[in-house]
């Protein structure tokens, strides 16, 4: 395909249009005004805000991080400052410094997430919303309704009902089938996915004996998942029809590409902004400059794996 559009990086995931590709992961990038003295926010494809819950939560008792070989452990429990903050302290600025931001959203029942996706559509300057059932940190919601098809799917159809928003959803690795997921969900409503999540894991002071996250166990990021999510996103990409955010553990543009032609249209960066707040606006400056020298747009790449 020739390169000559106005913007060769912009991407269509079904509703929802992006400037490019690259989107920060929710949980790594707060409510994208704390990166505002590294980066113009504006510049990120889309920013996936931290999960936005009814009420404030407070989380999970300290630590809640913890570094891993090739990865870092979370058990932060969703700690969020609720819908009422959010919107009226906080999406004024983000309008104002023109980020294009997607609402990850937590309930703990269908009619949780419903409510929440409902009050969005009306809060000017919301993209999209992603629709987290996969965090494995919390004891009631989250990745509860996303290990299998059915209780998936329910969550999504209840939000469908609900927004008018391009509706992202959130896939959990920890699914016995993650296809099965996908398909479940697809056939729910969902506009796009995106996948995958943490996988459940645990550190421990072998000096203490303690666990080194204050609640156990936690998520795993980072590198060290990069493989297997790599192949989840290749698998769910020959099980449904809908665009795929594929994320786990990308660092560089090489980790993007090989995603890419793994079959996702998009892709989200989460743990590589702690060690590298910059790391987002770096890979659209080389895709970019990789789309102009190929002669090519991202699309072209989705799924080309040759096997
Ligand atoms: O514990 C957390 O706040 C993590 C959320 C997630 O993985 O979705």
């Amino acid at each position: 395909m020739n390169n000559t559009a106005k913007n060769i990086l912009e991407v269509n995931l079904g509703p929802l249009k992006l400037d490019n590709p690259i989107i920060a992961a929710s949980g790594t990038y707060g409510y994208g005004l704390e990166y505002t003295d590294f980066v113009d926010i504006a510049k990120i494809g889309g920013i996936s805000v931290k999960g936005i819950s009814l009420n404030p939560r407070i989380g999970n008792p300290e630590p809640r991080i913890c570094e891993t070989p090739s990865g870092m452990l979370n058990s932060i429990g969703l700690a969020n400052v609720g819908f009422d903050v959010f919107v009226n302290e906080m999406m004024p600025r983000l309008r104002e410094l023109g980020a294009s931001v997607i609402v990850n959203t937590y309930g703990t029942s269908e009619s949780e997430f419903a409510e929440i996706a409902k009050r969005f559509n009306d809060v000017e300057g919301i993209k999209a919303l992603e629709v987290n059932i996969s965090c494995p940190n919390v004891k009631s919601g989250g990745m509860h309704f996303g290990i299998s098809g059915k209780p998936a799917a329910a969550v999504t159809a209840a939000v469908r009902k609900a927004t008018n928003l391009p509706m992202i959803v959130k896939l959990s690795p920890e699914a016995a089938d993650i296809t099965e997921v996908a398909r479940a969900v697809e056939d729910a409503g969902a506009d796009s996915l995106s996948l995958i999540n943490t996988l459940k894991g645990m550190s421990i002071d072998v000096n203490t004996r303690k666990p080194r996250l204050g609640v156990g166990f936690g998520g795993l990021s980072g590198p060290a998942i990069r493989p297997i999510a790599v192949r989840m996103v290749n698998q769910v990409f020959n099980a449904v029809k809908i665009p795929l955010i594929g994320m786990g553990g990308i660092t560089s543009f090489r980790d993007v590409l090989e995603f890419f032609l793994a079959g996702a249209s998009a892709v989200q960066i989460g743990t590589a902004n702690f060690s590298n707040p910059q790391i987002c606006t770096e890979i659209v400056d080389e895709f970019n400059n990789y789309c102009i020298k190929n002669n090519i747009v991202p699309s072209d790449l989705t799924g080309k794996v040759i096997l």
